[in-house]
């Protein structure tokens, strides 16, 4: 034991450089453990300084623990070190890089074209004091055709490519069925529309075996042709352009008579028929005018269904018209194909709507 002091400081090189080159936490608790340990070679060196001769007693246990102190030291250092070496790693790798892009904004839904061009519709008709009423889409053969005359086995009935659900009951073909359910409702006066889905066995580009129609209806005593004549103007200016003109030809359908269809001058060629540059207008094929709607002056045996509420056809007397909701959205947005609207297809759908 007699170079102790000498082992001490071969003790202490040894251990600074092992501490100098831990590289984490825990090889750091191993050198601990290993260096100032209960069963390391320096504590019991400190432990046996009582076995020591006499004048090596101050030098090992002065030196031993001045060792000790400053392995301890060391290693808390080198551990100060480590930890704040990986705190700037955690800090380096979690860090936020704020001059990068945002995510993609969450996109805004909006309404389908087809339900704003409805409520667009819907807010003309109530400025004139239209109320809105909507029926149901699984109708009777009664409402949907009987009552609106339809006879029997009347070839009208062929008109339309209806879809039977049951004897006497069909999916709705128009909205004109809710003329007969709305004035059962109500006494007249009576000034409605009746927005809502329809369907017929039609598949094209410009049938789809489902669309919209609105349908309008006003009884009163002293109503005339030029009264649906002004409505209709007023409509028409309030959805194409306040510079447009109607035209009324004379037309058929069973519930109405006269029956007219109504056309609209058109707003591309502003009703001459041509272009700039001299050509066809092709929105009116040249013609100037544009079918949007069949009306007439509601027919005596129509009102005859519902004489018993009030329509007492000597009485009163009034106009309907119904026209569909997506041929007026495609006039005055250009689109090409009414199947386009129900495809889903966000890249057409995001087109429109505000
Ligand atoms: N219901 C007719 C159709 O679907 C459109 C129509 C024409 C409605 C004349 C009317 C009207 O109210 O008077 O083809």
């Amino acid at each position: 034991m007699s170079d102790a002091p000498a082992r001490l400081q071969e003790i202490r090189v040894e251990a600074e450089a092992a501490i100098a080159a831990a590289g984490s936490a825990a090889d750091l608790e191993q050198l601990r453990i290993a260096y100032l340990g209960r069963k390391a070679e320096l504590t019991t060196m400190l432990r046996g300084i009582k076995d020591l001769p006499a004048e090596q007693r101050g030098p090992v246990g002065k030196g031993g623990n001045e060792v000790k102190r400053a392995l301890e030291a060391q290693l808390a250092e080198r551990v100060g070190a480590l930890e704040a070496a990986e705190l700037d790693e955690r800090l380096r790798s979690d860090a936020v890089d704020v001059t990068l892009p945002g995510d993609p904004p969450q996109r805004p839904g909006h309404l389908h074209l087809i339900t704003e061009t409805r409520r667009e519709i819907e807010d003309v008709f109530l400025g004139l004091g239209f109320a809105v009423a909507e029926g149901t889409e699984v109708e009777y053969d009664y409402y949907n055709f009987t009552a609106l005359n339809h006879p029997p086995d009347h070839p009208a009935r062929m008109l339309q490519d209806t879809f039977y659900l049951a004897d006497e009951v069909l999916l709705r073909t128009h909205t004109s069925p809710m003329q007969i359910r709305a004035m059962e409702l109500q006494e007249p006066p009576i000034y409605v529309i009746v927005p809502g889905k329809v369907y017929r066995r039609d598949h094209d580009a410009t049938h789809t075996p489902m669309f919209h129609q609105i349908e309008g209806l006003a009884i009163d005593a002293d109503i005339t042709l030029a009264d649906l004549q002004g409505v209709l103007l007023e409509f028409v200016r309030a959805i194409f352009g306040a510079e447009r003109e109607i035209r009324l030809r004379p037309h058929y359908f069973p519930f109405t008579e006269p029956s007219v269809e109504v056309d609209v001058s058109c707003f591309k060629c502003g009703g001459n028929g041509y272009v700039a540059d001299g050509s066809h207008c092709n929105l009116c094929k040249g013609s100037g005018w544009i079918e949007i709607l069949g009306s007439g002056m509601v027919d005596p045996n129509v009102l005859g269904f519902v004489a018993g509420n009030g329509y007492d056809p000597a009485k009163v007397q009034g106009f309907a018209f119904g026209m569909g909701i997506e041929r007026i959205a495609m006039l005055r947005h250009g689109v090409p194909d009414l199947r386009l609207f129900f495809d889903n297809d966000v890249r057409f759908l995001e087109q429109f709507g505000s």
